[in-house]
């Protein structure tokens, strides 16, 4: 394999889709090229979270998000790139296929096409600030829901207090209840980073989370505390500070099982939250809530929907700190 090459294409390519986001900002996915042409699409399977996300399911979207940022990042370098996924991905047994798999292939072409939604790869990110306030604009929910029909899923859009509240408490006790449970706090412990963010690196840092250090250290080190009525109910108020302002709540909804099914969810994912961004519209995605079946059998009542993956709040803030990405994602 040749060595990868920051400058060439592909490096270019990496540098911008870099931005794609991924559940625990993990950054699994590696482009590892072949020639100037064509190159391989890795996952780096210790970058996966088993224990929390089961059945692989938001990993294997995942991939869909990432060809979906790597289509608009080879726009913006003036290439245009087809990507095949693999056809034999089983998502249950991805964290068995060693250090690395194979999830699809890409072949480059130059291209002098553009696409509306490359500008916005940037920009776009988690907002875990308070929002405004303010009503998400008519027009913004109507791209929202046309991405969505497109690729055969469903947004539904709340804005009425009572199910926003609804929405954020439920929220709050499934964060709080996810951390009793062993293996998936070791899990994602392992993700989340204290300090000042860095320029470069993965997982989730206390500033972009909007959390203290005490907050994430007490978090891990002693879940129990929070089971206590007093002190679940005072870290639950403060977290939902942070989330003043919201106004509306979304959920996606659709097939969400099969390879190919998640493939092109996550891909729908990816348009969903740039045309989002097209609006200077933000989201916190509430994946967490949906991977206990407990909740996510709580949103299926109160929605009235059996086929809900995300739910999220989204609306205007100021402009969230920025998540580190790795300085690369090629791969020799
Ligand atoms: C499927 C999915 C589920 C997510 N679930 C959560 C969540 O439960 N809580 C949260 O704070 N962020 C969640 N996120 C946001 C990611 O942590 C975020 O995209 C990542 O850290 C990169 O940051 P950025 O979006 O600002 O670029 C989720 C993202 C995805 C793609």
């Amino acid at each position: 394999m040749p060595t990868p090459n920051e400058n060439g294409i592909w490096g270019q390519i990496s540098n911008l889709a870099r931005w794609t986001p991924s559940p625990h900002n993990t950054q699994p996915f590696r482009i590892r090229p072949t020639d100037d042409g064509r190159a391989e699409l890795l996952c780096v399977c210790d970058r996966m979270l088993p224990e929390e996300d089961h059945g692989n399911l938001y990993l294997a979207a995942a991939f869909g998000t990432f060809a979906v940022g790597l289509e608009l990042a080879a726009a913006r370098c003036g290439h245009e790139i087809s990507i095949e996924p693999a056809s034999d991905i089983e998502p249950a047994s991805l964290y068995q296929a060693g250090t690395h798999r194979v999830m699809g292939h890409a072949v480059l072409s130059p291209s002098g096409a553009t696409h509306l939604l490359a500008e916005f790869l940037e920009p776009r990110r988690t907002s875990r600030l308070q929002y405004d306030g303010r009503r998400v604009d008519v027009r913004c929910i109507e791209g929202l829901t046309r991405v969505a029909n497109e690729h055969g899923q469903r947004f539904l859009s709340y804005d009425d207090p009572t199910r926003v509240q609804w929405v954020l408490n439920t929220n709050t006790q499934a964060i709080i209840d996810n951390l009793q449970i062993t293996n998936e706090r070791q899990e994602i412990r392992q993700w989340y980073r204290r300090g000042a963010t860095p320029e470069t690196g993965d997982g989730l840092w206390q500033v972009p989370m909007n959390q203290s250090s005490w907050e994430m250290t007490s978090a891990f080190s002693t879940p129990w505390l929070l089971k206590l009525p007093g002190i679940r109910g005072f870290v639950g108020r403060r977290f939902l500070k942070t989330q003043d302002g919201t106004r509306g709540v979304g959920l996606l909804c659709g097939p969400f099982q099969t390879w190919p099914e998640l493939y092109a969810a996550g891909r729908m994912l990816m348009e969903f939250w740039l045309e989002m961004a097209r609006f200077d519209v933000y989201m916190h995605p509430y994946g967490s809530m949906l991977t206990n079946p407990r909740f996510a059998a709580a949103v299926a009542q109160k929605f009235g929907v059996k086929d809900a993956w995300l739910i999220f709040r989204f609306g205007y803030s100021e402009v969230p700190p920025r998540s580190p990405r790795l300085a690369s994602l090629l791969m020799a």
